[in-house]
């Protein structure tokens, strides 16, 4: 199955994750870049006011995949900004796509996600994986915002594993 992964990521976490499943599974990978340095009073604003932030560039030749997996962060309950705007200039051309997340989770469940995609994309999601901090992760019980805002899954080589290992079984599954 012809895979190609694109993700965002700000602080690292969903990078390690889709850098760990391209290797993986030998699948392409494209990093969505914006071209202004992020901040979280930015991040709030675009989801308040359903911004598309300015990408480098966006992918190409995605219809010659059999799926697209994206891999990025949930902010606000939403998924994060920068993906917008390859959602609305690039759907047509996707086949088939699924969504992983490393969240952070001390909020509770993302549960809108999976609506929001099929909303933006305009059909069926193969799946959708929440792997968020709170949960999945080495952190304090019942963790703050605070808490798995200041992670970072590269000083956790442990918890990249247990991730991979959850993402690659609902990848394989997709393929028998
Ligand atoms: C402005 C902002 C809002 C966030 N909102 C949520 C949220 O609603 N739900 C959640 O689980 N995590 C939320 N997070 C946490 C991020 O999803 C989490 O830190 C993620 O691992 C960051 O990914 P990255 O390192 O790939 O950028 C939020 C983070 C920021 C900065």
């Amino acid at each position: 199955m012809k895979t190609i992964i694109v993700y965002y990521s700000n602080t690292g976490n969903n990078a390690a994750l889709a850098n760990r499943l391209s290797t993986e599974l030998g699948a392409d990978v494209f990093r969505l870049v914006e071209t202004k340095p992020r901040t979280i009073g930015a991040s709030i604003l675009d989801m308040a006011f359903g911004r598309s932030p300015p990408l480098e560039s966006l992918p190409e030749g995605l219809e010659t995949y059999d799926i697209v997996i994206f891999i990025g962060p949930v902010w606000m309950f939403h998924v994060a900004s920068p993906f917008r705007s390859v959602f609305r200039r690039n759907r047509q051309d996707i086949k088939r796509y699924a969504w992983i997340s490393v969240s952070g989770g001390a909020l509770g469940p993302n549960a809108p996600i999976a609506k929001e995609l099929v909303r933006r994309m305009g059909k069926k999601l193969a799946f959708c994986l929440d792997l968020n901090i709170a949960q999945y992760c080495e952190v304090p019980p019942k963790p703050t915002a605070g808490d798995t805002g200041e992670y970072h899954i590269a000083e956790h080589p442990g918890d990249l594993d247990r991730l991979a290992r959850v993402a690659l079984e609902a990848i394989r599954n997709l393929r028998a």
